[in-house]
């Protein structure tokens, strides 16, 4: 089975060539810049045409939370207008389309428990809007879609939360960390993971008719400082440099785009139709500071 990634050095695109790397029953291929340009309409379209997979992941976007407050129109181009193309493209060769999301597309309101698939959509930002809007037109272009919502993405590669902490306790022996936004940190090799068991099940006959969406994220929930507390606990075992962390309030950490203080997201659907459980996250983010240890050791 052929599989079209977008993007290929992103932390999702790129977990995936990790993670499918030792199969022999998928042949991944990646349609990225500079052949594949997401601001260009017709680009992803004419790669999936000229590649024709079986499966088209969408892991490309434009992710800068607060750079979109000051580029709506190319958010909504790369998270809206071009995952629609993309899906309306799989529609075409008769390919499933798997289109990653955000917890932000909701607001934050509650916080008795964790976000279910159903509950009320209400994004903050242009980043979670766009995000949004990218849904509902790959659902609108293509029956064959799984739309997977996951949530503060790290990983080995790329930028993230996790290898932010690790270099600022390089250079500083105190960090303060916004503590009243909550979460569920995901590994993007976990949601790689996740993403080739969906595979999987749906060309084991499990795919449902008229596509379906699904919350993908660690189990747990934390605040970023809870996140930073625990990042250094492992830098301490590994024989990385590790800071004090200190908790501060979003009021005192000022960002363009407002972020919900809770979007942690309950995955069980998945677990349920998949026999998929996402792992604890405080067990993702020690195996992920152990290989960035390892490597910097090497
Ligand atoms: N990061 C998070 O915390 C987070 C949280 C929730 C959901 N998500 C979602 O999860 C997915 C994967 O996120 P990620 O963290 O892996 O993203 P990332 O590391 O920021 O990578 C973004 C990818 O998009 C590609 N891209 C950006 N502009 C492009 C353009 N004009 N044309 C073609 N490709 C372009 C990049 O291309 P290159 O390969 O050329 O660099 C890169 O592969 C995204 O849909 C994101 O919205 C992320």
């Amino acid at each position: 089975m052929r599989l079209l990634v977008t993007g290929s050095a992103g932390q999702l695109a790129l977990s995936l060539a990790h993670r499918a790397g030792g199969r022999d029953d998928l042949e991944v291929r990646f349609a990225a810049r500079p052949a594949v340009d997401l601001t260009q309409p017709g680009s992803v379209a004419a790669a999936i045409l000229s590649e024709r997979p079986g499966v088209v992941i969408n892991a490309a976007a434009y992710t800068a939370v607060d750079d979109a407050e000051n580029q709506p129109g190319l958010a909504h181009r790369l998270n809206a207008e071009a995952a629609g193309e993309a899906a309306g493209a799989a529609a075409e060769v008769d390919a499933v389309i798997v289109q990653i999301s955000t917890d932000y597309v909701f607001g934050g309101g509650r916080n008795d428990r964790p976000y279910r698939e159903d509950d009320p959509v209400q994004p903050l930002g242009i980043y979670g809007r766009s995000k949004l809007a990218g849904e509902e037109l790959v659902r609108a272009a293509n029956p064959r879609h799984a739309i997977l919502r996951t949530a503060w993405l790290y990983s080995p590669f790329g930028r993230n939360f996790v290898k932010s902490m690790i270099a600022a306790a390089q250079a500083r022996p105190v960090l303060t960390v916004v503590d009243d936004q909550h979460g569920s940190p995901t590994s993007a090799l976990d949601l790689a993971d996740a993403v080739l068991t969906l595979v999987d099940a749906w060309r084991g006959g499990a795919e449902p008719a008229g596509g379906a969406t699904y919350h993908v994220a660690s189990s747990g929930v934390t605040s970023w400082c809870g996140l930073a507390e625990a990042v250094m606990a492992e830098c301490r075992q590994f024989g990385l440099p590790a800071a004090e962390v200190r908790p501060i309030r979003s009021e005192d950490w000022p960002t363009r785009a407002e972020r919900p203080r809770y979007s942690a997201l309950d995955s069980s659907k998945f677990a349920a139709e998949t026999g998929f459980r996402m792992p604890d996250w405080r067990a993702s983010v020690g195996s992920v500071v152990r290989q960035l240890a390892g490597e910097a050791a090497a």
